[in-house]
């Protein structure tokens, strides 16, 4: 298959395509021609994130475990392309679920490559910030040291199974020439987040519409840089066509830089809201033991050099943005208290579409994420 402009257009496995993620890169796949088949377990992911493509000629569904070899195996069988998101997510489901995902994550992503050895399909394989660990302070590099907490500390189980993950995919191609691209999403934000492992924008937004206590863990003086979920999609489909790609780690996100105490306090003037900051020990919130990095900050510039990506949706756009949806989906007017229409960026139809669904489809629950 080719498209007018001589690419060519192919049949691609989404692992995890009714996430949060997972279903905006099914969609932006969808929009450039692709063949897109999804399969999904729906632990944390939502059959209405992908509702509104069930129909599409060219988009099909599986409810399903990656964890199923035969499965998996039918799957791949006449796939040209995998990206592999399903995981278990989140610190708070790590901590709440330790064993089950410690074994969906490292034992989800061998299947995968497994399947993916015979043909060689490239595998696009979805990491995360948390490998780093505790950080040094500094902008992180891909090829920086790693420092992890103790492994008594089931919070420090989802780093330690994406690193494993990382570890194999790297194995697999030195060993067996799989082409793979490993990409380390920072916090990704936006539409569809689903809210209950502790993803910060969207929690804040509606704790500040309902005019609850604004809840902060910690001091709030932890910093993190929050990106658009349409500006990540957009840069994993620039990698995964990239053959200079292959076989790399790549951050990816935003290093626009925020406290969560900041954070709080410009969603709460944006809502108009006169709820108060709460400020919670990380103790009471998830039990003895929790560490949280004071600071966490990608170096793009891998990815930058590479394939030019830069994010382009600022902070300010993303919490106008997330603000919008949620209000939608409550059925609230369209306009956020500044008095500016959030409008959706041209660049970005798939987001819209998926704005305009999930108001269609009467409200998608908003949570949390990594
Ligand atoms: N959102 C972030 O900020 C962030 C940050 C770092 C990394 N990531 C990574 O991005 C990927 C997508 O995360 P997300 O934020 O969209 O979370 P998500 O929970 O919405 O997506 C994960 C999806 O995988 C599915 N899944 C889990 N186990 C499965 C299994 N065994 N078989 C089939 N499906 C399964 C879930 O139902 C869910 O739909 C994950 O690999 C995650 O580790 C996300």
């Amino acid at each position: 298959m080719l498209r007018s402009g001589g690419s060519r257009l192919k049949r691609i496995l989404v692992t995890g395509g009714a996430g949060f993620i997972g279903s905006h890169l099914v969609e932006s796949l969808l929009e450039r021609g692709h063949e897109v088949r999804a399969v999904d377990n729906l632990s944390t992911g939502r059959r209405s994130n992908i509702q509104h493509l069930t129909d599409h000629p060219r988009f099909n569904f599986t409810e399903g475990t990656v964890l199923d070899p035969e499965l998996v195996g039918r799957l791949v069988a006449d796939v040209d392309q995998i990206f592999h998101l399903a995981a278990s997510v989140g610190v708070r489901y790590v901590v709440d679920n330790p064993l089950l995902s410690l074994k969906n994550n490292i034992h989800g992503a061998e299947v995968i490559l497994d399947a993916a050895v015979p043909r060689k399909v490239p595998v696009v394989l979805f990491s995360s910030s948390e490998v780093y660990g505790k950080g040094h302070g500094g902008p992180l590099h891909e090829d920086d040291d790693r420092i992890l907490g103790a492994t008594r500390y089931s919070r420090w189980g989802y780093a330690a199974s994406k690193s494993v993950d990382e570890f194999l995919a790297l194995a697999y191609h030195r060993e067996m020439g799989l082409p793979i691209r490993l990409v380390r999403c920072f916090n990704t934000c936006g539409p569809r987040q689903v809210g209950s492992y502790g993803m910060v924008i969207p929690r804040f937004v509606e704790q500040a519409l309902d005019g609850k206590g604004i809840t902060i863990y910690g001091d709030g003086e932890q910093s993190r840089c929050f990106s658009f979920v349409g500006d990540v999609v957009r840069g994993v489909l620039m990698l995964a066509d990239h053959p200079e790609a292959n076989g790399q780690v790549f951050n990816i996100g935003t290093d626009e830089e925020v406290t969560v105490r900041e954070l709080a306090g410009r969603i709460v003037e944006k809502i108009g809201s006169d709820s108060r900051l709460e400020f919670v020990s990380y103790h009471d919130a998830f039990g003895p033991g929790f560490e949280d990095m004071p600071r966490r900050v990608p170096d793009l510039s891998r990815i930058h050099d590479l394939v030019g990506y830069r994010p382009e949706v600022t902070l300010d756009r993303l919490l106008d943005l997330t603000i919008e949806n949620i209000r939608m989906e409550r059925g609230m007017p369209s306009t956020s208290s500044n008095g500016c229409h959030a409008t959706v960026p041209a660049e970005m139809p798939t987001v819209a579409v998926a704005m305009a669904m999930s108001s269609a489809i009467g409200g998608v629950p908003i949570g949390d994420g990594d």
